[in-house]
């Protein structure tokens, strides 16, 4: 069973630039909310309640800010600088304490999905075991992901970063789950051409050897991309057009972490005072009115 999951949360944001100069990408409004409580929001309905953050090297303040170590949601949060973005697998090396003799999830901070099967999905696939698992979903652009190609029996077959020419649309989500392997064999990559580690070698690593196995998210469940200015403000539309919609809101921590018996009426009352008046209080109050 993964108990607990890491935040990849650096990198560049050279793609939203100028948005991401002075704040972090993970930081900005996605909607309603911080972007990074989306991906948040998805390892809580896992049931996952021990996270490490990885944030960029003098951005721990401006997280803190918003996820504060001492917390309203019942979960236990730590914060590692990356010093430069050398790539995703590098969360295992700084995360190593944290990750300990357990497995381990990873979702990278601008990822973004919904829907109704998300929570059995996740459910289904926490109790891990051995190897490692990740979550496929079709896309129109294939050269922009990580791309796996399947057989028959919906076997992958091979993964490739980004590929310029591919006959599959199955793209790698930035949703991971990993035995404890995963620090070893990260230790074991390469820089790639564009001077990164990268995700995708380690999964071919685990692949070589018959351990990678791969669940699709489905047509029940989205999962939406945030990786350009136009993509980022579509996610933030579908946000909008679903919670008002059905006046529910899409990943309230606070909510999901009620659901989960994690916390009560008292952290949610400690919650509105931290966010102070505001319609995501007015939310709050609704839940325990
Ligand atoms: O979103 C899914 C895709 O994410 C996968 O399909 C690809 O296989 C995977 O490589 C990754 O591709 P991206 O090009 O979208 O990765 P990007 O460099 O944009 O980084 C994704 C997130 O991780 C972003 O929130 C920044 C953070 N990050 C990235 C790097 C490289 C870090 O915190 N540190 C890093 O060193």
């Amino acid at each position: 069973m993964i108990k607990k999951g890491i935040i990849l949360a650096g990198g560049m944001g050279t793609r939203m630039s100028p948005l991401t100069i002075a704040v972090n990408k993970q930081l900005l409004p996605l909607y309603d909310k911080p972007l990074i409580y989306y991906p948040l929001s998805v390892l809580m309905l896992a049931g996952i309640k021990k996270y490490l953050i990885i944030v960029n090297k003098g951005q721990l303040n401006q997280f803190r800010k918003i996820l504060p170590e001492k917390n309203n949601l019942g979960i236990s949060i730590e914060y590692k600088e990356q010093l430069k973005p050398g790539g995703l697998p590098q969360a295992f090396t700084i995360g190593e304490k944290f990750i300990g003799k357990d497995s381990v999830s990873l979702i990278l901070g601008d990822n973004f999905f919904y829907g109704q099967s998300l929570t059995r999905i996740l459910k289904k696939n926490i109790n891990l075991g051995s190897g490692a698992k990740i979550f496929l979903h079709p896309v129109k652009n294939p050269a922009l992901y990580g791309i796996a190609t399947l057989n028959q029996s919906k076997k992958v077959i091979k993964l490739v970063e980004k590929p310029k020419n591919t006959k599959s649309n199955y793209a790698v989500t930035g949703l991971y789950f990993f035995d404890n392997k995963v620090i070893e064999l990260t230790k074991k990559l390469k820089p790639s051409k564009r001077g990164e580690l990268e995700i995708i070698d380690l999964l071919n690593l685990y692949k070589r050897k018959s351990k990678l196995k791969a669940e699709f998210i489905g047509r029940g469940g989205s999962w939406l991309d945030t990786g350009n200015i136009s993509d980022f403000y579509d996610a933030s539309n579908f946000i909008s057009a679903i919670e008002n919609r059905q006046g529910l809101k899409v990943a309230c921590l606070e909510e999901i972490a009620l659901n989960n018996n994690w916390i009560n009426k008292n952290q949610i009352n400690l919650a509105i005072n931290f966010y102070g008046k505001c319609d995501y209080s007015k939310y709050l109050r609704s839940l325990i009115a």
